[in-house]
């Protein structure tokens, strides 16, 4: 069995994945900068490379542009690449903000190899970040705005199912099953924390919500196709 390489494996995606893999029997290797390699610059990529055929490519810089480096940077070098599944996101064909539009130049990239592309919906944990960081202004602003945010357990298990597959031609899709306004469905386990709630001169709208009841799960059992939040 030859290993397959992760790349953006120390992620909070590639940590999943990297799990899921290595508990399946696979021989797993971790390409990051803090595994002494970079995709921007091409640094130790070739000797990551070695006796790889399969590749899931998770990394990001969180900028579209260098994205867009590290993913040609990746194609280039993984000439004996048989499979490259890589992870990308619902809507950016549809919202034009630069990260969407690098994720969508970087998918054109991977499409010159043979290749299964995964676009998922956010992950509770990015929800979580953007609502922690909100929470941090003395009133707390809620976005009118409708998500269908995903485990990234459920992320990782359908990569791990897809990298141990053959390519497929068209971008599959992955999402929890419902939308729901923000912050309910996203969050249903998700609170502000105390010193928020202190500074805020009346009840914030995230309060109210986190005591309103909520039906969606914090962990969908079933994620399907999903046509994007
Ligand atoms: N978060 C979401 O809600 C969401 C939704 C849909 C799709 N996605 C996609 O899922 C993927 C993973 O997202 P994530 O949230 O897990 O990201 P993350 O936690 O920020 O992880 C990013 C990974 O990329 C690596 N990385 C950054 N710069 C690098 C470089 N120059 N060379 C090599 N590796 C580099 C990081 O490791 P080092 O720091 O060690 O380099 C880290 O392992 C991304 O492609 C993202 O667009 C995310």
């Amino acid at each position: 069995m030859t290993p397959i390489l992760v790349t953006g494996g120390t992620g909070t995606l590639g940590r999943a994945v990297v799990r899921d893999l290595t508990a399946a029997g696979h021989d797993v290797r971790v390409f990051s900068r803090r595994t002494g390699g970079d995709l921007v610059t091409g640094k130790g990529l070739p000797e990551a490379l070695a006796d790889v055929e399969t590749v899931v490519h998770l990394a990001t810089t969180l900028r579209g542009p260098r994205d867009v480096r590290a993913t040609r940077t990746l194609v280039d070098a993984a000439t004996d690449v048989r499979h490259l599944v890589f992870v990308s996101i619902v809507g950016i064909d549809r919202i034009p903000i630069g990260y969407y539009r690098g994720k969508l130049a970087a998918e054109r990239i991977v499409a010159e190899r043979p290749h299964t592309i995964l676009r998922t919906t956010q992950f509770h944990d990015l929800v979580k970040a953007i609502l922690a960081g909100m929470a941090k202004l003395p009133v707390m602003p809620i976005p009118k705005l409708r998500a269908q945010p995903i485990d990234v357990r459920d992320v990782a298990a359908r990569l791990t199912e897809l990298a141990t597959g053959d390519p497929g031609a068209e971008p599959q899709t992955w999402a929890a099953r419902r939308s729901g306004p923000w912050p309910n469905s996203p969050t249903s386990t998700w609170r502000p924390p105390g010193n928020a709630a202190r500074r805020s001169r009346s009840p914030s709208p995230a309060r109210r919500s986190a005591k309103a009841p909520t039906s969606s799960p914090a962990r969908p059992r079933a994620p399907s196709p999903s046509k994007g939040t």
